[in-house]
């Protein structure tokens, strides 16, 4: 296994479950001392002991916690290069059924997330002189919408592809040595089926459904492979490693974002 991340520092939100575990757990075999940042107290703890990370828990939609995260991994590690801002939810509801607690619940978490994660550490990152990396996690729901009963999450992931391009071009522009990259995963095995576990009791019940990835399968279509968190974490870890900014994990997938870049430039030329 290469050192890619060898004396360097991680952290990533939702770190205890899915793809968020499995980028940890290959940027801690590539040699980077890892956090995980997770509002699961139970499923982070046992996490943190498997794979000899250190976890916080935290919740992603309280900027005082991600500020509390952000702090406490500097007072703790001595700094911060690669911060993976991933925690996601991805329950199902039509537009017409959804409830504003639904999409305050999927924007807080899904967007606001990671804005929090760009605003705790970007300051934290500024203080190194070689600079460091965010890569924002997203799905390939944030380059094609329009599948029925994903409005609300691709309404989220396009505004993380969006944040990511706007914060890269600044970085760039103000000659930073900090990256920002977004990962775009097909279907990953994990434990997203079941977000609603994480949905606060203050928010109620609304119209927002638990849907296994597998039950959709028609639409993402039967040929798509399914990737295991390692193998996401994979492409995730070489992503960082070689400051990309788009960070497909599928690239048979890329069918159905060119037919709508097809169709906008089809529009174009009406
Ligand atoms: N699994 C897929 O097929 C797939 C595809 C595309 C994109 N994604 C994205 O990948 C990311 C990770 O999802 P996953 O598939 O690994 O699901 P997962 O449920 O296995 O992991 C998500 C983690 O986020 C945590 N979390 C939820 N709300 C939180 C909060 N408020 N604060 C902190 N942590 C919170 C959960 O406890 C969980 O550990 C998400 O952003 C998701 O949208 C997943």
């Amino acid at each position: 296994m290469s050192q890619d991340f060898a004396g360097k520092v991680a952290v990533i939100t939702g770190g205890a479950s899915g793809i968020g575990l499995g980028i940890a757990t290959e940027m801690a075999a590539r040699g980077a001392r890892v956090v995980i940042a997770d509002i699961e107290a139970d499923a982070l703890a046992s996490a943190a002991v498997t794979i000899g990370a250190t976890g916080i828990q935290t919740d992603v939609t309280d900027q005082d916690s991600v500020q509390a995260l952000a702090d406490e991994t500097v007072a703790r590690m001595g700094r911060v290069d690669v911060v993976c801002n991933n925690a996601g939810i991805g329950p199902m509801a039509m537009i017409a059924d959804m409830t504003p607690s639904d999409w305050r619940w999927i924007i807080d978490v899904n967007l606001y997330g990671v804005i929090h994660g760009i605003h705790a550490f970007l300051p934290k990152l500024r203080a190194n002189a070689d600079g460091g990396f965010i890569l924002n996690t997203a799905s390939i729901a944030g380059l094609a919408a329009g599948m029925p009963g994903l409005g609300a999450y691709c309404v989220t992931k396009f505004g993380v592809v969006a944040l990511t391009e706007c914060l890269r071009a600044e970085l760039v522009m103000a000659n930073s040595a900090i990256g920002a990259g977004v990962l775009l995963p097909g279907p990953v095995r994990s434990n997203i089926g079941k977000s609603k576990r994480n949905r606060p009791a203050t928010l109620g019940d609304g119209a927002l459904a638990d849907v296994e990835l597998d039950d959709v399968a028609e639409e993402f279509g039967r040929a798509i492979p399914w990737l295991s968190p390692q193998e996401a974490g994979r492409i995730a870890a070489d992503g960082i490693r070689d400051r990309h900014l788009y960070v497909p994990t599928h690239p048979q997938m890329f069918d159905a974002v060119g037919a709508r870049h097809d169709a906008i430039a089809a529009a174009f030329s009406r």
